[in-house]
Parts: C-alpha cells; structure tokens; sequence
C-alpha cells in the first residue's frame, strides 16, 4: 500500500511561499482512495494545494476532526472548489462549541462557523456517525474515542451551551482517521482531544492491527502538564511507534520531548509537508 500524506493547513509554513493559519487539514492518499481529513480554518488549504500543483479531485470525501472552527472553517471554499461530496463527522458537529479561560472575561465561540442548510446547498452530504465508519478496505473514520487512559482528559475549557447555560463539553465529535497499511498501522489525528493514546489504543481495537507506524496531526500535547507529557510519550514508546509527524496544538515543549524520545522517528509536520509511507518511507520537512 502506498500512501501520501500531504499537510495542506497547519499552523506553520513548512516552506518558503505556503501559506499559514492556525488549522488544520491534511489531503490523504492510500492507494487508490483520497480523502480530504480537515479544511483548515479558511481558504489556506486550497491556497497550499495551488502551490503545490494539486487538483484536489471533484467530490474528495471530507472527513471533519471535530467542530472546532479551526479544522471546519474551510469547508465553504472548499465545497465551491471540489463540489457534491460526503462529509462524515460525529452528530455532535452541530454543538455550539466555547472555550473560556480562567482569565478571559468571556467565552470564545469556536464552533463550526457554518449552519448546515447553507453547507448542504454547496453540495455536503453528511454522514453523521458516533460510530467507527470503514469507509475502505483498510480505512476507518474511529467513531467516538473512548477515554481509557487515566492521564488523558479534556482540558476545562472547553463548552458546550445547551439551552442558554454552559456545561463541560465531552468533545464527543473528537475522530481520526485509521489506516491499516502493510507496515501497521498510520493515524491521522485532528486535534486529539480525547486523548492522543486513547486514540492509538481505538485503533487498534477497531482495525486489529496493533503495529503503530506512523502518527501524524494534532497531537494537542502543549496544554498538558509535564506529566502528562511524559506519560504520553512513554505509552507510544510502548506501543512502538515509528514515525510521529507533530503539528497544530503539540507545542514547542512537547515537540522536544518527543524529540528527545523519538530521536529521527519524529518530524515536524507543517503546511506543505508531504510524508510518503511506502517501501520507502520519506518525508520532506
Ligand atoms: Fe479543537
Ligand atoms: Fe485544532
């Protein structure tokens, strides 16, 4: 199986004239399939894939992380660009999503900044799942994450506002993507709000494989405490991972310590960044 990744939104321009945003969005190719995972929070994802010379295909499935608007903000452009297509997310996309500081005088609304009439008449037909969804032989959309590690937890400051009051959002809609390749597995996260080991065990119990090849994506390490960190990176020292492409909310501290644990097996995955996992495995950052 050959497969390419190719970071099209992240926050830093891994390359002189791409572009930057705080987002994400990565074009994925595995084998014959390709999937746009993310849209990036405007129009840069399609600003980095003109540079690149990539004609994202008409009706690519879009795969969303989750609600925030960092990761769905660029599904307008992208849908006039590319046309009718799925869109597979958790049902809890819709939520009206916050977050609020300790101290900030108020919440920040970061939900998805699009109402769902107005994306269906630009061509998305959801498919919404709270379940893992294989979409190819060796493709799976995970489905909810269960939280299982008992380092992992969803940062208070995060909302949801359910009939005029705010409450702890669960960020059920938290997804990646699994792919089952011949060298194990490879998961591209989003934001990995759920947790980023919780979201390597799923993977494993959802697709069987338990080789961990390659991690690629948000990892969102840099809210964490030191220990947690730590913790972190020892379960996927455990879990034997080979590759690990740090971008978005991992944050320079935590990307040290995973240098210093991964040593060449990790990289930094920026906008413009291709990563290619096949007989040989090379990467461009
Ligand atoms: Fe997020
Ligand atoms: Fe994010």
């Amino acid at each position: 199986m050959k497969i390419r990744l190719t970071t099209l939104s992240e926050n830093t321009a891994g390359k002189p004239g791409f572009s930057a945003e705080w987002g994400l969005s990565i074009l994925v190719e595995a084998d014959d399939h390709t999937i746009l995972f993310d849209t990036g929070a405007g129009d840069v994802a399609l600003r980095n894939a003109d540079r690149l010379g990539i004609r994202i295909p008409s009706g690519t499935p879009i795969v969303l992380s989750h609600a925030h608007a960092d990761h769905t903000g660029g599904l307008v452009p992208v849908l006039k660009r590319i046309g009718n297509t799925r869109v597979m997310a958790h049902p809890a996309i819709w939520e009206k999503k916050y977050t609020r500081r300790p101290y900030e005088d108020q919440a920040a609304d970061i939900s998805m900044p699009y109402e769902r009439p107005a994306l269906e008449q630009l061509g998305a037909d959801f498919h919404l799942s709270a379940e893992p969804v294989k979409i190819a032989e060796n493709i799976w959309v995970s489905g909810e994450i269960p939280m299982v590690t008992d380092f992992e937890a969803i940062e208070p400051i995060f909302y949801i506002k359910e009939n005029g009051a705010f409450r702890p959002d669960p960020i059920l809609d938290d997804q990646a993507l699994y792919i089952r390749s011949n060298k194990g597995l490879v998961i591209v996260l989003g934001c990995a709000h759920r947790g980023m080991v919780n979201t390597v065990l799923h993977a494993r119990n959802i697709t069987g494989e338990p080789r961990v090849h390659t991690i690629i994506g948000g990892t969102h390490l840099f809210p964490k405490t030191e220990d947690q960190k730590q913790n972190a990176i020892e379960a996927l020292k455990e879990l034997g991972v080979q590759k690990i492409g740090a971008s978005h909310c991992t944050g320079f501290p935590a990307a040290m310590m995973l240098v210093q644990a991964f040593g060449d097996k990790f990289f930094s995955n920026n906008a413009g960044s291709i990563t290619i996992i096949d007989d040989a495995d090379t990467t461009d950052d």
